[in-house]
């Protein structure tokens, strides 16, 4: 269902990036229950509260911490959270950003689920990671829908326990 909603954009945001876009999937009530569902079931009683990676990432975590009743991390670009943040910045298959996080959201040790819709070449999943960590959290999982084979994510990740519901 993922892989068919999908949509593929060649030359997005820049020339030669063919970029994978799972609006669709979010505009399909079934198909989005059913992501959640997915993540849910795999990462069951290993975890103590959800991080979504900015932007689209916010889209599955918030809806899996309200499913699994737990609380919320949020991790964004950069210049968007206020007071004490966490700075890492990650190369992008089009270039370099930066992700932030507020510590001492969560108690320390909590065990928290990374969720993201896609993983390219793992920069942003891995900065992502880093922050938890940072924060004094243990990553419990990384969750996301799509993988984008052949790009290294993975390999990245390999510290991780990394689920995506669909490769390709
Ligand atoms: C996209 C996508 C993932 C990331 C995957 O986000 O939503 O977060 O790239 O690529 P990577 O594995 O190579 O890091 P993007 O930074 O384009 O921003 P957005 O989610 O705010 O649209
Ligand atoms: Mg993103």
């Amino acid at each position: 269902m993922v892989l068919s909603l999908s949509d593929t954009i060649p030359d997005f945001p820049k020339p030669g990036i063919l970029f994978r876009d799972l609006t669709p999937v979010f505009a399909d009530a079934d198909a989005f229950r059913a992501v959640i569902d997915d993540l849910a079931g795999r990462f069951a009683g290993r975890y103590d509260a959800v991080a979504g990676v900015e932007a689209r990432g916010f889209l599955l975590a918030s809806a899996l911490a309200y499913a699994s009743h737990t609380p919320l991390a949020i991790v964004r670009k950069a210049g968007k959270l206020p007071g004490e943040v966490l700075s890492e910045d990650y190369g992008l298959e089009y270039g370099a950003a930066t992700l932030e996080i507020r510590p001492g959201q969560l108690p320390q040790g909590s065990r928290v689920l990374i969720l993201d819709d896609v993983l390219a070449t793992g920069g942003s999943s891995n900065a992502a990671a880093t922050l938890i960590e940072r924060a004094g959290y243990v990553v419990a999982g990384i969750g996301l829908v799509l993988e984008l084979d052949g790009l290294g994510g993975r390999q990245v990740l390999s510290d991780y326990d990394v689920y995506s519901i669909v490769a390709e």
